[in-house]
């Protein structure tokens, strides 16, 4: 958490310029006060209304229209953060500090402070690589300069290489490991968690699925890794890569699924965010099915176990948290409400499928966390962080028992 620190947020100009108030609004959330500084390029792309609207305080832009000059008012705005985060950093503002030019509101400021500075870039590959800019770095390293790294990948140019402002919860973390150190909350703790879909043979050749990607149980799965938990991830067949410092354990069907859970244990928590098929083939049919005159393939459905249900009801080794996911398509909160009960788990995350919605598959997601004390509607947040919150809230929850 950042309660109470006061963070100046120097946003410069970059098409990433609208991930500084998404930026702004996590760091709010965790109980930061934050002040904007939009540079003249940053307000080629978002407005001093959108930054001060988001951060209930004033948004400043210029070096001569502070309201209180006489007073200094760009030493005292330097002064009276706890820190000073640039976001995104342009090669040129770069350029700027480590000459200690000092020509507009932001360069002014920055070489007027005695208040750490972190500075997460975002330019062109080129830029990026280019020597100048790898100077700057440098000087800026050796004066105590603070980075978040860029990603890599295609950028707004349409070129592809190093230069994308890193994602806000990277950033996020980044800024919380510098107030507090790397606190690594779930050190010690076990985490099992399922994703994906699962496959039911029908034949050799085909099989029952679902759309799931396994996007949202990997991102937990790393999410809680992150926070220094041992996770073992049971995962049905999907692209997704495996999180940093994962142990992940591969497996087709439902059966193959709750067996692999089951020996994972003991864990301290579960967070079952698998897609697993409700039916199965009873029925070996050995070859493949072919047509016949005689009508329709002979195999039997019968239900898969319920993986989540049967943790919760395990009488050795419950997992002290177990948490599921609801998949719905309508009256998603009373149906999740529900199912949080029937299958006795203590949190259920609950989350609209309907194709509508692109959750399965996509990027983002909307959710609302189900607990015995109601329903906690979150925004819409890419899946990234839906999964950074619930690891934290995981941790809180752990901690409290
Ligand atoms: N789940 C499970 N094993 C199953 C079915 C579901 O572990 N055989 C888990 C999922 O991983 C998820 C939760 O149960 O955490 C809810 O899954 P969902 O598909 O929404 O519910 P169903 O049990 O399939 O109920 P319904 O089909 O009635 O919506």
């Amino acid at each position: 958490m950042l309660n109470g620190k006061r963070i100046l947020l120097i946003i410069g100009g970059g098409v990433a310029a609208y991930k500084a108030l998404e930026l702004a609004r996590r760091l709010m959330e965790r109980g930061a006060t934050v002040k904007g500084i939009l540079t003249s390029g940053g307000q080629e792309f978002i407005t001093p209304l959108s930054v001060a609207s988001l951060t209930n305080n004033e948004c400043y832009t210029d070096l001569f229209s502070l309201k209180d000059e006489a007073e200094m008012g760009h030493i005292r705005l330097s002064r009276e953060a706890d820190l000073i985060v640039i976001a995104p950093a342009t090669a040129d503002l770069m350029a700027k500090m480590a000459g200690g030019i000092a020509n507009d509101l932001a360069s002014t400021v920055l070489l007027a402070t005695d208040k750490p500075v972190m500075v997460a870039p975002a330019m062109n590959a080129q830029m990026w690589d280019h020597p100048a800019t790898k100077r700057n770095i440098e000087t800026l390293k050796s004066d105590g300069i603070h980075f978040v790294a860029p990603g890599s990948g295609m950028l707004a140019c349409g070129e592809i290489g190093a230069g994308r402002l890193a994602e806000v919860p990277d950033m996020v973390e980044a800024i919380e490991e510098f107030f507090h150190g790397n606190i690594q909350p779930l050190t010690g703790k076990h985490a099992v968690v399922t994703a994906g879909p699962t496959h039911e043979p029908i034949d050799p050749v085909r099989y029952i699925a679902n759309r799931s990607s396994g996007k949202q149980g990997f991102a937990v799965a790393g999410a809680l890794a992150a926070l220094g938990a041992k996770v073992t991830l049971v995962a049905g067949p999907v692209t997704e890569e495996t999180p940093p410092g994962v142990n992940r354990v591969d497996v087709e069907t439902a059966l193959q699924m709750k067996a692999a859970v089951d020996d994972a244990l003991p864990a301290d928590v579960a967070v079952c965010v698998a897609a697993v098929a409700d039916w199965r083939v009873e029925n070996d049919v050995g070859q493949k099915l072919k047509k016949t005159k005689d009508g329709l393939p002979d195999f039997q459905l019968t239900e898969n176990p319920d993986i989540l249900a049967g943790l919760c009801s395990r009488t050795d080794n419950r997992p002290t948290l177990v948490i599921g996911f609801a998949a719905e398509t309508e009256n998603i909160v009373e149906y999740a409400t529900v199912k949080r009960t029937r299958k006795g788990c203590d949190l259920i995350v609950a989350n609209d499928v309907s194709a509508t919605t692109g959750i399965m598959g996509g990027a983002d997601n909307e959710v609302h966390i189900i607990s015995e004390f109601g329903d906690e509607a979150w925004p819409k947040l890419s899946k990234t962080e839906v999964a950074s919150r619930l690891a934290l809230k995981i941790a809180d929850i752990l901690e409290s028992k």
